[in-house]
């Protein structure tokens, strides 16, 4: 089937009560993780790409590894998204080249760092919506600004400085019309998320639960969702690597997010994690190898591994048959119809 929207899946996702993982690529080897991953547990499929990665691959390298996915993977619904545009013209690179789906992050300025105004924020919002929906493509804002600094995505502070305010999530949606909200509850980017083990009160879920019943049709997106397992970090460490003590967002709290109204789940430190992990091992036990495949192919295997876990935390798994592809034509004329009070 084509690439689809993201709007699809996620509406399909809140018709079934399940939350969708979206993993971040960078190269080939992660794009065939996601996908075995997602054959392996018959799950719908969110790719996503950040500037970095666009720039690290040169971005038609992965537009045409995602047309290899969409070939070689005819029963899987994928959706090809933009993570954390950092502008309009940015999303709108993007869009040109054919992702389905694309984050304009206004909630900072476009240096990635800098918390943004709510009136900036909703500007260069609605211009994305506006020339997103206008092609059928899906696209999520951000409310609330996140923790850390790690990745290149955060305010660089404490990471409940700036969560979400549920009366601005819902200001922000009206004005904007996006079609999935990113909120800010207490997660950052990176593998330093805690210092210690998260109580049930780390996370700011009566927040989200308070957002969520004003906004019960907005698709939530919870980003900093890796879980930094322990035995990931064990065996980095075991092979010579250096991971600080460190604690990621349990899958119970996760889950619990699902239950309320989150369906995009973001993941990508637990990938960067299972690969290097995996790539350590084969070159600590076996010095002498120097073949890339004899650490890629372990290490591909270790990211498929830790993501088709997640698929089934999630409750994707299954879902990828339930439904016949939109296409963005259709999704365009939906979106132009006006909205029926
Ligand atoms: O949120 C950020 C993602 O983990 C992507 O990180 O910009 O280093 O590719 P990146
Ligand atoms: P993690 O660093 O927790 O994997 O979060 C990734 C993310 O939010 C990508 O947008
Ligand atoms: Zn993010």
């Amino acid at each position: 089937m084509p690439m689809v929207s993201m709007r699809q899946l996620l509406d399909e996702a809140a018709k079934g009560g399940y939350g969708v993982g979206a993993f971040n690529v960078n190269n080939m080897e992660q794009i065939q993780a996601i996908m075995e991953a997602a054959r392996e547990t018959k799950s719908p499929a969110i790719i996503q790409a950040s500037r970095g990665a666009r720039s690290y691959a040169q971005d038609r390298y992965l537009y045409h590894l995602m047309l290899a996915a969409v070939e070689l993977y005819p029963e899987i619904p994928i959706v090809l998204h933009l993570d954390h545009g950092n502008s309009p013209e940015t999303c709108k690179s993007a869009i040109d080249m054919g992702f389905t789906s694309v984050m304009m992050d206004g909630s900072l300025m476009a240096d990635g760092k800098t918390p943004s105004t709510f009136e900036y924020n909703v500007e260069a919002t609605r211009k994305v919506v506006e020339m997103a929906h206008a092609k059928g493509v899906t696209v999520e804002g951000e409310i609330g600004v996140l923790g850390g600094i790690e990745d290149g995505h955060g305010a660089g502070v404490d990471a409940l400085a700036h969560v979400t305010d549920p009366g601005q999530a819902e200001e922000f949606v009206r004005l904007t019309g996006v079609d999935a909200l990113a909120i800010a509850i207490g997660t950052s980017h990176g593998a330093y998320k805690f210092s210690k083990k998260p109580s049930g009160e780390t996370l700011k879920m009566q927040r989200l639960i308070e957002i969520h019943n004003r906004l019960p049709n907005v698709h939530l997106v919870m980003h900093g969702s890796s879980s930094v397992p322990q035995e990931l970090q064990d065996i980095i460490n075991k092979y010579g690597g250096q991971i600080k003590p460190t604690w990621g967002v349990p899958v119970e709290e996760i889950q619990l997010g699902i239950k309320n109204g989150v369906r995009k789940v973001n993941v990508d430190t637990d990938s960067r994690l299972a690969i290097t992990g995996a790539i350590r091992k084969v070159l600590f036990e076996s010095p002498e190898k120097f073949d890339p495949r004899d650490y890629l192919k372990p290490a591909r295997e270790a990211m498929k591994n830790i993501i088709a876990e997640r698929m089934r935390q999630f409750g994707q798994a299954g879902h990828a048959g339930d439904y016949e592809p939109t296409s963005l034509a259709e999704m365009a004329r939906r979106y132009a119809q006006p909205v029926v009070a």
